[in-house]
């Protein structure tokens, strides 16, 4: 199988390459490097398949790079502008830009481009704060935050290349993901980090916000089920299988650690949901997702990955 990867040096996407070539697949990788984070941490996570011979690297955007698709089984849309908090004010339009319109231009050249999947990165940040939990997928979307709009967008696109010129897409909605190479900005990165170097966590609001944390190997093989699988049109959540909050969090890691975490409380941050927590049957029942890293192995193996 061919697939293209687009977003490969980023956080998700260098571990879904990784697992596509160590499975065997030919995979074309496509990165643009936006500057949210370092050039140097996103080159990090592509060294091991830059060595391998399945594997083709292209460095742009890829509005420009649509015509990568020739041959491809598989696209797997991981690129996109990251971020809930960063997205407002003159950002929006790297969201725009990055999240819908590359998105669309994808899609469009996905029409007659026979693709058997295309599989789409959406986040739980879509839902906006619900009046009851689990989130389920067809519950309606209300988000908080521009980013969330954006990505929103982006799911609908999809569904309506698939209504109108049947375009194969599968939506993911992935629950704030975390393990190796998770971006720098993220809450597990910045907190780990800090208790081992000894600096100040700060956490925004009461540190009651709940969060469905889920481990990147899980979303990893979610998207290749995805791949595998019937499913078309259809939408997914995709959660790690428990709910914790901030705080519980610092004390897991202070656990794991042996190490007292500095905590300061800052402000609530704008576009922050307050609590996610996925249902994941109808992952579990279509595609066979089940995830298998709880959160105090995952945090674990984290840390053990950031002590290095
Ligand atoms: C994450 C990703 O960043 C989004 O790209 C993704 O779409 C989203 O998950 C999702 O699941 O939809 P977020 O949940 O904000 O967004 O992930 P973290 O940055 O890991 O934050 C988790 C929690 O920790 C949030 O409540 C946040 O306010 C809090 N946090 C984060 C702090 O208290 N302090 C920090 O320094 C960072």
């Amino acid at each position: 199988m061919k697939s293209l990867v687009t977003g490969c040096a980023g956080f998700i996407g260098s571990n879904l390459v990784d697992r596509l070539l160590s499975e065997g697949h030919d995979v074309v990788g496509v990165d643009c490097f936006t500057d949210y984070y370092a050039r140097s941490l996103k080159e990090s996570n592509l060294k091991s398949a830059l060595s391998h011979e399945n594997f083709t690297f292209v460095d742009g955007d890829i509005i420009d790079h649509c015509n990568l698709l020739g041959g491809a089984h598989w696209v797997f849309h991981q690129a996109a502008q990251a971020g809930v908090r960063a997205s407002w004010g003159d950002s929006f339009k790297i969201y725009t830009d990055n999240n819908i319109l590359a998105t669309q231009r994808l899609l469009e050249a996905c029409r007659d481009a026979g693709i058997k999947k295309f599989v789409y990165a959406s986040s739980s940040s879509i839902y906006g704060d619900v009046s009851t939990l689990p989130m389920k997928e067809d519950m309606s979307p209300r988000p908080i935050s521009p980013y969330g709009v954006s990505k929103l967008a982006g799911e609908h696109l999809c569904y309506l290349y698939w209504k109108n010129f049947g375009v194969p897409v599968v939506s993911l909605r992935y629950f704030t993901v975390y393990g190796p190479r998770q971006r720098p900005d993220m809450a597990f990165h910045r907190f780990v980090r800090a208790v081992m170097d000894g600096g100040e966590i700060s956490i925004y609001g009461d540190g009651n916000q709940t969060r469905d944390f889920t481990y990147v190997s899980d979303i990893v093989s979610a998207n290749i089920l995805a791949a595998e699988s019937d499913a078309k049109g259809e939408v997914y959540n995709l959660g790690g299988g428990s709910r914790i909050s901030v705080n519980q969090i610092i004390k897991v890691i202070e656990t794991l650690t042996g190490k007292k975490a500095d905590v300061q409380y800052a402000g609530e941050q704008k576009g922050d949901v307050r609590d996610t927590y996925a249902d994941i049957s109808k992952a579990q029942a279509d595609l066979g997702y089940a995830p298998e890293v709880g959160i105090e192995e995952g945090l674990r193996r984290f840390i053990e990955l950031i002590s290095k």
